[in-house]
């Protein structure tokens, strides 16, 4: 058996291709060359490179969650649920991703981080834009956050289009009406650039959903998709919140916020608010 290993690891070595001179490598096809440099460190301790990392691995995902979102609201909008549906999943398995990444970061203690914290100044997560781009595509449109991003137009731009622009929620909700459901007038015609208000109608909806699963089978799993994503999003800023009070308790953040006390106070928000209602009333 050994043999047959050795010999096939020569075969190996013999067939590998390693003259790359006139070829696309691994790295050139992922720009790992950019993406390995930008780590960039202010303080001499150690731990900086976790807590860069941390961030840097989160908003490659949040890049994907956005690509899968967005495509997943024109499936939505063309009446192609099912093609939604694989990417609504893929979304919910990476919030997962997103969720771990705190166990890592727990690692960092407060004497750990309080030896680089000034070095970031006001910078903080609060300013990430793909953060406002997913919390936008899932309907919490926060106007006052646009400010942050007017020192770069081009982004500024991305981000006003992006506030503007229908939500995953009203998408569903418009399908909801398109299968012949009734939703009030002024719910279908509404200004999308503000977040979405609970509404009877979507509640009575959902409800008709949820209690003729087998005729409105495809609004049914739109839904569950839906709560997998707002229920997995809570658990991430649940997370957050306790791994900020691990690390630096009750302080005010870097971004000027209170801090914990600030991170407690978004739990409370809702994407899908009659998602969440009608479980009490079913
Ligand atoms: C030691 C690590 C961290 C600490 C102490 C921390 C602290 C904070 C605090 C205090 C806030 C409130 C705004 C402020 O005043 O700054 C905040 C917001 C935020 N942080 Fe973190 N954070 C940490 C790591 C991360 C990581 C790894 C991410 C991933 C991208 C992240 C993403 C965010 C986001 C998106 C917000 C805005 C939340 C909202 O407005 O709902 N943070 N953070």
């Amino acid at each position: 058996m050994e043999h047959i290993n050795k010999h096939q690891a020569f075969k190996d070595e013999k067939s590998i291709h390693t003259d790359f001179k006139e070829k696309m490598t691994y790295s050139d096809y992922l720009g790992l060359d950019t993406l390995l440099s930008s780590q960039h460190p202010l303080s001499d301790h150690h731990d900086e490179m976790l807590f860069i990392t941390i961030h840097h691995v989160s908003e490659i995902w949040m890049k994907l969650i956005l690509h899968e979102i967005n495509s997943a609201i024109s499936d939505i909008q063309s009446d192609n649920l099912s093609t939604s549906f694989k990417k609504l999943a893929r979304v919910s398995q990476i919030q997962e991703q997103l969720k771990n990444v705190w166990n890592v970061l727990a690692t960092l203690t407060p004497s750990e981080y309080i030896e680089f914290r000034d070095k970031l100044g006001n910078a903080s997560g609060f300013q990430s834009y793909q953060n406002r781009l997913i919390e936008f595509a899932l309907g919490y449109k926060t106007e006052y956050v646009l400010k942050i991003y007017e020192k770069n137009p081009e982004l500024h731009q991305m981000l006003k289009e992006a506030h503007k622009a229908p939500s995953l929620y009203d998408v569903s909700i418009q399908a909801l009406a398109r299968a012949g459901l009734p939703i009030d007038e002024e719910v279908l015609n509404r200004d999308v650039s503000i977040a979405h208000k609970p509404n009877e109608s979507v509640k009575k909806a959902w409800m008709t959903v949820y209690k003729n699963v087998d005729q409105y089978w495809e609004l049914y799993e739109l839904a569950e998709e839906l709560v997998d994503i707002e229920d997995l999003f809570q658990q991430w800023r649940f997370r957050h919140m306790k791994t900020v009070e691990r690390i630096i308790g009750f302080k005010i953040g870097t971004g000027g916020s209170g801090g914990v006390s600030y991170l407690k106070k978004v739990l409370d928000q809702y994407f899908f608010p009659e998602l969440w209602e009608l479980r009490t009333e079913l």
